[in-house]
């Protein structure tokens, strides 16, 4: 029996990584914030002086190491643009594959991203497509985010996270290589209208049917 992968894939803000933090969790399975990998070359990139939308990235991505996971300045808006643009890059994608193969061989994992069940693991035993309304979706991020939360100009603040996230959405879906897309045997999970605890109850329920 081979190691259990679990692919957790879905558009921006959907849930995904606390599904899969908490999946781990409750399986004792190793997890990778796959998302991680593509901010921390946009970062590079952002440093070195170079355009993430112009400019070839694989040699950044070559460079990434475990250190550069764990800066606290991956998850800011300009961040968010220069990873889905590295990502559309199929050199960089070509560099990362290896990273998150090596990743789960030994004792298997949950992994959560856009290619997961599609590319990176298309042979995995369980697969969940993650996703909910671009108004959810932008309303958690804000939540998340927000530093007042009854700041006047609030609607306007969730709105212009929903472009955002719309935007960056459209990207991933629409480029060539890898694109966002639900795998033909993933189960997806419409968490509009579902609590924390129920996204992984339902999981949990989809891991103990498939795995
Ligand atoms: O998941 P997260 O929002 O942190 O990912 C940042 C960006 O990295 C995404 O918008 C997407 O362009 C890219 N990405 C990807 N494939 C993955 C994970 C993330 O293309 N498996």
């Amino acid at each position: 029996s081979r190691a259990l992968v679990i692919a957790v894939d879905g558009p921006a803000a959907a849930g995904k990584g606390t599904l899969a933090r908490r999946l781990a969790d409750a399986l004792g399975l190793p997890y990778l914030d796959t998302g991680l990998l593509y901010r921390a070359v946009g970062r590079r990139m952002l440093d070195a002086g170079l355009d993430p939308a112009a400019q070839p990235a694989d040699e950044q991505a070559r460079r990434v190491t475990p250190e550069d996971l764990k800066r606290g300045d991956l998850r800011v808006p300009e961040v968010d643009r220069a990873a889905s643009l590295v990502a559309a890059q199929q050199a960089v994608r070509a560099i990362l594959v290896d990273v998150q193969r090596d990743f789960a061989r030994a004792a298997g994992g949950v992994l959560d991203g856009r290619d997961i069940g599609t590319v990176i693991f298309p042979d995995a035993q369980v697969k969940l497509f993650i996703t909910a309304s671009p108004a959810a979706r932008a309303r958690r991020r804000w939540e998340q985010l927000a530093t007042d939360r009854d700041a006047p100009d609030r609607e306007a603040q969730i709105a212009r996270v929903e472009a955002e996230l719309v935007a960056r959405d459209a990207a991933d879906a629409g480029r060539a290589v890898a694109p966002l897309k639900a795998a033909v045997d993933a189960v997806v999970i419409d968490t509009d209208h579902m609590t924390a605890e129920q996204v992984l109850a339902e999981a949990l329920r989809v891991v103990r049917v498939r795995a």
